[in-house]
């Protein structure tokens, strides 16, 4: 859910008449593209990739310390609400990240588009499965967003390394990391 959650893995209504769309502006649905996979949103791993016309800006706050903080009842609700969210009719054709980036760079009103059973699974998966992903590695940021730059050091802190990780580079081990954790690749 939290990576696509229109994909048929995650149960969507492949029949859905948004399909097109998310399809088509992906980026601008996904979770993580707006979040991070770290959940940092642009002050972690994603702290330079800018926008671009069919990409949208990463949003800043950490939503896995706002997951912690808040009630289920709360999260839910922080998920659902209508303020604030872009409304799914509005055509991201005319995003521009210097001219038209507003709207586009809004989270997606999800009442719209998922059921509350639905919103309720992201919401349990940011409460109970999202990872501080300072137990993984420990990271060091530089500048700001978009334009920062990020390293990491001691990446699997928990010791469940497998010795060949070690060999590639950096950004690779992290990747894998936490393409392993997400389920995306299972090693
Ligand atoms: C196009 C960018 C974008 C996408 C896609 C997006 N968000 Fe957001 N999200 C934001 C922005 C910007 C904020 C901060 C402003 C706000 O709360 O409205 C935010 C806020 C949040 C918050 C905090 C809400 C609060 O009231 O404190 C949570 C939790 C969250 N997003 C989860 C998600 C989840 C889960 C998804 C995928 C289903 C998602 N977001 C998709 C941009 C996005």
């Amino acid at each position: 859910m939290y990576d696509k959650f229109w994909s048929t893995e995650a149960g969507y209504n492949q029949s859905d008449p948004n399909i097109t769309k998310f399809n088509s502006f992906a980026d601008f649905f996904r979770c993580k593209q707006c979040h991070g996979w770290d959940y940092l949103g642009n002050a972690g791993l994603y702290i330079n990739r800018g926008p671009r016309t069919n990409r949208p800006n990463v949003a800043s706050g950490n939503i896995y310390q706002i997951a912690k903080t808040k009630t289920p009842q709360e999260l839910f609700n922080a998920l659902k609400k209508s303020e604030g969210r872009r409304d799914i009719s509005y055509d991201l054709s005319t995003y521009n990240p210097t001219t038209n980036n507003v709207e586009g760079d809004k989270m997606p009103n999800l009442s719209q588009i998922l059921s509350d059973a639905q919103i309720w699974e992201i919401m349990k998966y940011l409460k109970t499965e999202a990872l501080d992903v300072t137990q993984l590695y420990d990271a060091i940021f530089t500048g700001t967003y978009p334009t920062g730059s990020a390293s990491y050091t001691n990446i699997e802190k928990d010791g469940n390394a497998d010795a060949g990780k070690y060999s590639m580079h950096k950004d690779v081990q992290l990747a894998m990391v936490l393409m392993e954790r997400h389920s995306l690749w299972k090693i």
